[in-house]
């Protein structure tokens, strides 16, 4: 019996200076002293042996309980320790390692125009305005002396979405909002920027585009006024050596009316395929703000009186870029949005 035990022992201890693992270790332990193990088992069976060997047997047995017990705790110091040295060099982050790059967005083209158009009127002392993209049929066409049977009023050119409500077809009502909002007959010199609406879809129209309206009022506002804004407006866009021309037109809010076109900036104004060899670009619609639609929003035209104008940010947008085909800005193809970063 005390052979067995010995060896039971032996290789107990054998097991365990081999095991390399906690889960393998705590496996060792139930083997030799877990309730089914060897040791537990000849506990029981000491009934059975002669009576003055129970003391030496039950003695051998204990002592050999509590040396495994003792090299079992051993162990696991020793496995433990190795387990979270192992942990803490597996688990090192390299901080010379060269950090990933977050991909940065960039502003749209359109918002880069927009934003350079307010910021060279913002010099020149405009305030900028903003009004609804869903607009009344009053401050779309009404107050700005647009007639009953004008073309832009039709259901075909127009998105209502009512009877008296429409996404707005320019920027032109902010003009009457803006001088309702204000003191009757008192000074005004506004931009207002914003996205407008019309059902029209080809190379150079989009149902959704943009637009920078203008408004001046003062006394003794004169063209030559008119003029030499939108000139430094066109240099400071385009280059100091762009030239521009007004051209006689028709708009209902304005009287007289004219159309600026700009030197082409492809050719200098020699003549070329983008400005149909003509040599100039036509770049926005203005004029003397009419009578009619200062009286309408409370304004005193004897007293006061100024000019207007609307240009379109995608067109502006082109020519500066030589962009030719509108759609391009709103189809979100990343190779051509990138080009603008
Ligand atoms: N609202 C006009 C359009 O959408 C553009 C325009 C022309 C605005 C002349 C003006 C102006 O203020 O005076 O075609």
């Amino acid at each position: 019996m005390k052979e067995k035990l010995l060896a039971l022992k032996e290789q107990a201890m054998a097991e365990l200076e081999a095991v390399a693992s906690l889960d393998a270790l705590k496996d060792i332990r139930v083997k030799y002293l877990g309730k089914k193990g060897p040791m537990t088992e000849i506990l029981r069976g000491m009934g059975k042996l002669p009576a003055e060997e129970r003391p030496v047997i039950g003695q051998i047995v204990n002592e050999i309980k509590s040396a495994l017990e003792e090299a079992i705790n051993a162990k696991t110091e020793v496995l433990e320790k190795k387990a979270l040295a192992d942990k803490l060099a597996n688990d090192k982050v390299d901080i010379t390692l060269p950090g990933r790059k977050a991909a940065k967005g960039h502003l749209h083209p359109i918002t880069l125009t927009m934003r350079e158009i307010k910021k060279i009127f913002m010099r020149m002392g405009f305030d900028v305005m903003e009004g609804p993209e869903i607009e009344n049929d009053y401050f779309n066409f009404e107050a700005l002396n647009l007639p009953a049977d004008h073309p832009a009023r039709d259901m075909q050119d127009s998105f209502y979405i009512t009877e008296k409500f429409l996404l707005r077809t320019q920027t032109s009502p902010i003009q009457a909002r803006t001088m309702q909002s204000r003191e009757p007959n008192s000074p005004i010199r506004m931009i207002a920027p914003g996205t407008v609406y019309r059902n029209d879809y080809d190379a150079t129209h989009s149902p959704m585009f943009h637009q920078v309206e203008g408004l001046v009022l003062d006394k003794n506002i004169s063209l030559a006024d008119l003029k030499g804004t939108l000139e430094l407006f066109c240099k400071e866009m385009f280059g100091s050596s762009v030239k521009i021309r007004l051209r006689p037109s028709y708009f209902p809010f304005t009287e007289p009316s004219a159309e600026v076109d700009i030197s082409c900036v492809i050719c200098g104004g020699k003549g070329c395929r983008v400005c149909k060899n003509s040599g100039w670009l036509e770049i926005l619609g203005s004029g003397m703000v009419h009578p009619h639609v200062l009286e309408m929003s409370g304004y005193d035209p004897s007293i006061i009186n100024g000019y207007a104008f609307g240009m379109g940010v995608e067109r502006i947008a082109m020519l500066k870029y030589g962009i030719d085909d509108l759609r391009l800005f709103f189809e979100n193809d990343l190779r051509f949005v990138r080009q603008f970063k």
